[in-house]
C-alpha cells in the first residue's frame, strides 16, 4: 500500500515514544527499518518485539554518525532524534542548552541527511527522508526559543535537501506535530495552566498521540507522496491554520 515493503529504512530516536511508533508502522508496512538509539539497552525492548535491526551512535558526532551510515545503503530515513532543551525566555536562555539542542535537533539532522544522501545518491535507486520537525516551527511559541530555532534550522534542511535532492529521484519532507505526552514535553505541557489556554486555541482541542504523528511520517515517506517533496505538514490539530 505504501510501497516500502522491503525498502530499508532508517530511523532515529527510535528509543523515543514517537520513533518507536514510527518503527512499528514501518515493520507492519513491510519495510526493513534500521532503529537507532544512543544505547543498545534503550531499543533492546522494541528491536526484540519488531525484529528492527539495531544502531547507535550520537547524532551530533560527525564520526559516530559517518561510521554508522557508511555501508549501511539506506533507501529512506525518518530524522526523529531530538532534543527539547529548556523552558526560557530570550532574555534568560541558557546558550550552553541552546548549543546543544542546536546539536542534536539542526546538526544532527543534517549529520544524517548528509551521509544517508551520500549513499542515496550513489545507489541511484532515489529515496524519501522525512524530518519530525514540530509546531515550534511554524509559529512563535512562548519559552520555546532555543526549541524552535532549532526545529526552523531543519525545517530549512528539508527545503534545500528537497531542492538539491529531488533530481535524484529523493524526496525530502517534514511534519510538524503538536505536543505528544512523551517525558520530554509533560514538564512543561502537563501543567494544567500553560495546557488550558493552549488548547481552548485549538480547533481539534487535544494533544496527539504518537500514532497520530506516525501514520503521516508513513505517508510522507511511501509511495502515496510521490510527488510531494519539500513539504512541512502540520500534525497540530489546526493550532497554526489561524
Ligand atoms: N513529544 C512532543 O510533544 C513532540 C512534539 C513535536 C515534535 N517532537 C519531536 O519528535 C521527535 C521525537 O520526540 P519524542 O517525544 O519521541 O522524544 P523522546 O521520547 O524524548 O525521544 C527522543 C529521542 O531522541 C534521541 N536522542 C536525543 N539526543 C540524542 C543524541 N545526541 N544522539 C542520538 N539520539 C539522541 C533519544 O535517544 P536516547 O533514548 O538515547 O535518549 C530518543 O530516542 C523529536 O525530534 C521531537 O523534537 C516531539
Amino acid at each position: 500500500m505504501h510501497g516500502l515493503e522491503g525498502k530499508k529504512v532508517l530511523v532515529t530516536g527510535a528509543s523515543g515514544g514517537i520513533g518507536a511508533a514510527i518503527v512499528r508502522d514501518l515493520v507492519a508496512a513491510g519495510a526493513d527499518v534500521v532503529a537507532h538509539g544512543r544505547t543498545a539497552e534503550s531499543l533492546q525492548a522494541l528491536v526484540d518485539e519488531t525484529g528492527a535491526t539495531p544502531v547507535h551512535f550520537d547524532v551530533s558526532v560527525e564520526d559516530e554518525v559517518k561510521g554508522a551510515l557508511q555501508g549501511l545503503d539506506v533507501w529512506g530515513v525518518v530524522n526523529c532524534a531530538g532534543f527539547g532543551g529548556e523552558i526560557a525566555s530570550p532574555m534568560d536562555t541558557d546558550m550552553a542548552i541552546f548549543d546543544q539542542v542546536m546539536a542534536v535537533n539542526a546538526r544532527g539532522t543534517m549529520l544524517v541527511t548528509k551521509y544517508a544522501s551520500q549513499s542515496m545518491v550513489r545507489l541511484g535507486q532515489g529515496g524519501s527522508i522525512v524530518n519530525v520537525s514540530s509546531q515550534a516551527s511554524l509559529i512563535a511559541l512562548p519559552s520555546h526559543i532555543s526549541y524552535g530555532a532549532s526545529k526552523a534550522a531543519v525545517d530549512s534542511i528539508t527545503r534545500v535537501s528537497a531542492l538539491e535532492l529531488g533530481p535524484h529521484g529523493i524526496r525530502v519532507n517534514s511534519v510538524h506535530p503538536t505536543v505528544v505526552m512523551t517525558e520530554m514535553s509533560a514538564f512543561y505541557w502537563g501543567r494544567p495552566e500553560i495546557a488550558g489556554p493552549f488548547l481552548d486555541q485549538m480547533p481539534l482541542g487535544r494533544w496527539a498521540t504518537q500514532e497520530e504523528v506516525s501514520a503521516p511520517v508513513i505517508f510522507l515517506l511511501g509511495a502515496g507522496a510521490s510527488m510531494i517533496t519539500g513539504a512541512h505538514l502540520p500534525i497540530d490539530g489546526g493550532y497554526t491554520c489561524r
